[in-house]
């Protein structure tokens, strides 16, 4: 391995990659920079920003992180061939310090069925690709797909030759979450035996959650001497995901004796970071989710509480402000002051400029009088709205609902746009979501197929507020949307009015992008996110 600590493990974080392929889960350019820059913040060490090629878009999003965010080493993806190569390396140029991922699959399946090649050719291209991506960049990265199902001579040779080639880091991806620990840290050592020079590298492992094994695969990889792990934040990934960032630093924190690695993950800031994407993807954290889920420090039945109450090592490995989760039953109501509600916003893990606090703060106030009582997940919901909602030319400006259990519901709103427009419009449905939904198609002149709607409370109490997120579909792009309220209906109104306002900037940037950019070097093929 490469100089420096020998026990450091590099965190590779593929949110924004292999983590926005998940289905679903695609954010917009802005969304993947705010994104970029809280995993900086949570000291990730490598951010794989995106496929370069695979869309206009993706080029774009990846060449603003790279030119943006600054710290962590930012990487693009790429195939084996010039092309990719070149569009990945147009994007990544101005980084900080960047990074090609070049990959080439190397198992018998994928040789078979999808590329229709022979071993001889796979390792005469992924060599080329390595000497391509050398010639542009320093800091070069191998991926052979599927590597945890191919032949492992066959592996060994492909390694051995992309490390002759000059890769700098080699990645072991188990694409299809096939392999088990014990397996998987055999191959590590089998390719430490048979590759010459693999100490001069960096050793990296990219684990899928196909059978749930992901993060114990990457330990077990961890163990065998891979320093480097790939993973996304929530675990969010093609299929059943990738490897939990959250979980896996955890694990090598709470187990350091164990591993003997550390790495430079901020683990105060995971829970905001968790928190961020699943507001940005509308992928919500289930209860039970390891490390950052609503239970994972709860204690229900009377012996864990008794133990707690006497020492809470006795049912608590880790402590909840450690990963960042400083969640109280601290109650805020509308004579708090301003001093109060910045305390808490910062101890929820919130870093604002004074002039969004303040924005904040009337909202928090026009909240507390239709609500007794605030409670944390109330100043999450108001800090995440007002960090992540998609703005866009439409608001709401009002509305009432009536409905009745005989099955019928009226909803009578006004929209804003920001060109002056103020549309009213009075519709009548089955329901009331239905109603609202029509109410702004109507207005909008927009329509989608809805997907899924889903409504769950944000805190605690009768008067909770309710959160709507929902999913629909426009022109074959899936949309989400999320909007928070005291009144659920009001809350699907948001929600909605949010999948308008993606539609629209979606609209505006094809529209810029249609519009020429001349400079742009080429026209990158959007058919290439479902080659892989
Ligand atoms: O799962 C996989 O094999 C990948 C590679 C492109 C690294 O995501
Ligand atoms: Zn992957």
């Amino acid at each position: 391995m490469p100089a420096s600590d020998p026990n450091r493990v590099l965190i590779f974080d593929t949110t924004l990659r292999d983590g926005e392929q998940s289905p679903g889960c695609s954010m917009s350019q802005a969304e993947k920079l705010r994104v970029a820059r809280a995993l900086a913040e949570l000291g990730v060490d490598v951010i794989e920003a995106g496929f370069p090629i695979a869309s206009r878009g993706d080029w774009e999003s990846v060449n603003t992180i790279a030119r943006e965010v600054r710290g962590p080493i930012i990487a693009g993806l790429a195939r084996c061939n010039r092309a990719d190569i070149e569009a990945a390396w147009q994007a990544l140029r101005d980084a900080e310090r960047p990074r090609l991922h070049v990959f080439l699959a190397t198992s018998a399946i994928h040789r078979q069925y999808k590329l229709n090649m022979a071993k001889d050719e796979i390792i005469r291209m992924a060599v080329e690709g390595v000497k391509i991506a050398r010639d542009l960049c320093e800091d070069v990265e191998f991926s052979p797909e599927d590597a945890s199902r191919t032949e492992l001579e066959f592996l060994a040779e492909v390694v051995q030759a992309v490390v002759d080639a000059g890769a700098t880091t080699v990645n072991i991806p188990d694409t299809v979450g096939y392999t088990v620990p014990q397996e998987f840290s055999e191959l590590f050592a089998y390719l430490k035996r048979h590759v010459r020079g693999i100490e001069n590298v960096r050793l990296s492992v990219h684990c899928h959650d196909d059978l749930g094994m992901a993060v114990a695969n990457s330990l077990a990889a961890v163990r065998a001497g891979a320093r480097q792990i790939e993973c996304t934040i929530n675990g969010i990934g093609e299929r059943a995901g990738n490897c939990s960032l959250e979980e896996v630093a955890m694990a090598l924190k709470t187990r350091e004796s164990y591993f003997g690695v550390h790495t430079g993950i901020q683990t105060t800031r995971l829970y905001p970071t968790c928190r961020l994407v699943s507001q940005i993807t509308g992928m919500p954290i289930p209860r039970n989710k390891a490390i950052i889920g609503e239970n994972a420090f709860a204690h229900e039945s009377g012996i864990h509480q008794h133990g707690m109450l006497r020492h809470h090592s006795t049912y608590e490995i880790m402590r909840p402000q450690d990963v960042g989760l400083s969640r109280t039953n601290l109650v805020l109501g509308k004579h708090s002051g301003r001093h109060a509600f910045r305390e808490r916003v910062k101890e929820l893990g919130f870093e604002l400029e004074d002039a969004e606090l303040n924005q904040l703060f009337e909202e928090f106030k026009a909240l507390a009088d239709k609500k007794k009582e605030l409670f944390d997940g109330d100043i999450e919901a108001l800090v995440m709205r007002a960090e992540t909602g998609a703005a866009g030319p439409w608001s709401l400006e009002q509305i009432e609902i009536e409905s009745s259990s005989a099955g019928s519901a009226t909803v009578r709103l006004t929209l804003a746009h920001v060109d002056g427009r103020r549309i009213e419009q009075r519709t009548s449905a089955a329901g009331p979501v239905d109603a609202v939904v029509k109410a702004i198609d109507a207005a909008t002149g927009t329509h989608v197929e809805m997907r899924k709607f889903e409504v769950h409370s944000v805190s605690v109490g009768e008067d909770a507020q309710g959160e709507a997120l929902l999913t629909v579909e426009h022109n074959g792009r899936s949309y989400r949307g999320s909007g928070v309220s005291t009144n659920i209906i009001e809350a699907a109104a948001h929600a909605y009015l949010e999948v308008i306002n993606r539609i629209e900037a979606t609209r505006a940037t094809a529209g810029r992008n249609d519009a020429g950019n001349g400079n742009r070097r080429r026209t990158p093929d959007p058919s290439v996110v479902s080659a892989i």
